[in-house]
């Protein structure tokens, strides 16, 4: 028995990581205004900022590029598509969309009146504006445990039954339909446990309401499944990840995920009237309901892409590569969000940073920090991205994290070592780190606009006024 899991893969084409200096990367940061959203491509040698689109193809995915049928109407790689989705999922209607987000808006369009309730174990960023957008309410009932990064607890993507029994009963008649997020992203890309996930089942449909997943990590969560729960050790994912989608009565999904390809999603329903009314809306917003906002090509990458991502060796070499640096920044002693989840490793910067306050974005330090160390931008889910300005300063988010994604199949264990002598020499000069504060912001999404400055730095620029 070897100990090494191993890329179950070889690189046939590569594409050149930017290498820059020190100097050039202080002064790329001081004009991106302290925000690494603001950065080019070009000035990032490892680029941890997201997983969604960010993935290899294989070759057979390149191969299926290349035989994609670009017909307006009735393309084979549609059905091609179809077919392999129906197998996966056992759903009747097979929507494809150009993006997850895409697939939420029209799924919340037909499916929630305004004062409406979704309730989710976590929605995803996206998922609670199309709700809210559409005039309802995105309520989510995770675990307590969800909620302390020390935590061991194997499933907290977890729902919280007794929090959504009550729901139910007592706003029974406003809720539209529950929604479980496979993993939860926000929560440190935690899984949700079958149990779980078929006990949330019984409950919505015992008070008559749908039962839909957000199943952008779909094979992740089947895998940690297999990994982590009692009796499911000798299933395959795939046998796992059917049964989830049995479950449902429908599901959105980013593809960009674990869909393996770089753009495309998926919205699947069961109910005709509701396929009838969504299929509409795809047409004025999408496309044809056979190619629905992406190309032939892409529909046939994603047949490919939503088989593949279901091999064992795949799985289980994805999952080994999150805990290898989940280890690696362990053994260092850097606080982490626990257990290690599914596509990233969540750092808690408030604890790292104790000496920074919330308000002055301790997730934002370490993002800028690690980008000056060695070229590797990662991102803050935290203050910046959540929190709520105030008279004096932010309202903090609840947690201060810093989020490393691991994109699929693109980097090897070298890169992640290199990644984590970064974090250690950040780590080692955590001390005399100072915080940051906004110097100009806009009132939605600010994270990804918002300009920063030192706090050190714009107290001497004020005091030399
Ligand atoms: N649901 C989940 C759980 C997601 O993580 C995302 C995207 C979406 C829906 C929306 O899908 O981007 O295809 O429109 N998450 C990305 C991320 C952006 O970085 O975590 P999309």
């Amino acid at each position: 028995m070897t100990r090494t899991i191993i890329e179950p893969f070889r690189i046939k084409m590569t594409e050149p990581l930017p290498l820059t200096t020190r100097p050039q990367r202080e002064r790329f940061l001081r004009d991106a205004k302290f925000n690494v959203f603001k950065l080019r491509s070009s000035q990032i040698t490892i680029d941890l900022l997201t997983d969604s689109g960010t993935g290899a193809m294989s070759a057979a995915q390149w191969g299926a590029i290349m035989t994609g049928d670009e017909t307006y109407a009735g393309s084979e790689s549609f059905y091609q598509l179809e077919g392999v989705v129906r197998e996966l999922t056992g759903m009747k209607h097979v929507i494809p969309t150009h993006q997850g987000r895409a697939s939420e808006h029209i799924l919340f369009s037909v499916a929630l009146k305004p004062g409406d309730e979704v309730l989710a174990n976590a929605h995803f960023d996206t998922t609670r504006a199309n709700v809210e957008y559409l005039g309802g309410t995105a309520t989510d009932l995770v675990i307590a445990e969800a909620a302390d990064p020390h935590n061991e607890h194997p499933f907290k993507g977890n729902i919280d039954l007794a929090k959504l029994e009550q729901h139910l009963r007592s706003r029974g008649d406003r809720v539209a339909m529950v929604l479980m997020t496979i993993t939860n992203n926000r929560g440190g890309g935690q899984p949700v446990s079958l149990a779980n996930l078929k006990a949330a089942k019984d409950l919505a449909h015992r008070f008559g309401k749908p039962f839909f997943l957000d199943a952008a990590r779909f094979a992740e969560n089947a895998w940690l499944i297999k990994q982590r729960e009692p009796g499911q050790g000798q299933r395959t994912a795939s046998e796992i990840a059917k049964e989830i989608f049995r479950l449902a009565d429908g599901f959105t999904m980013s593809c960009k995920k674990d869909g393996l390809v770089n753009i495309g999603g998926l919205l699947c329903i069961n109910d005709d009237a509701l396929a009838d009314k969504a299929r509409s809306l795809l047409i004025l917003t999408e496309g044809f309901p056979t190619y629905g906002g992406l190309a032939g090509r892409d529909l046939a990458a994603l047949a490919v892409g939503l088989t593949e991502v279901l091999e064992e060796g795949y799985l289980e070499y994805r999952i080994a590569s999150v805990r290898y640096f989940f280890n690696l920044l362990d053994k260092i002693g850097v606080p982490l969000m626990r257990p290690a989840g599914g596509h990233a490793v969540y750092i808690d910067a408030a604890e790292f940073y104790p000496q920074i306050p919330r308000w002055e974005y301790p997730g934002v330090v370490l993002a800028n920090e690690l980008y000056v160390e060695g070229g590797v931008r990662a991102v803050e889910v935290g203050t910046l991205m959540f929190g709520r300005t105030g008279p004096v300063h932010d309202e903090p988010a609840a947690l201060d994290l810093l989020r490393l994604t691991f994109p699929r199949r693109t980097y090897t264990q070298s890169h992640v070592d290199y990644i984590g002598e970064v974090v250690e020499a950040v780590f080692a000069r955590r001390s005399s780190q100072r915080g940051l504060k906004i110097s100009r912001q806009s009132p939605v999404l600010r994270a990804f606009t918002a300009e920063m400055e030192p706090v050190a730095l714009a107290t001497a620029t004020q005091g030399g006024r």
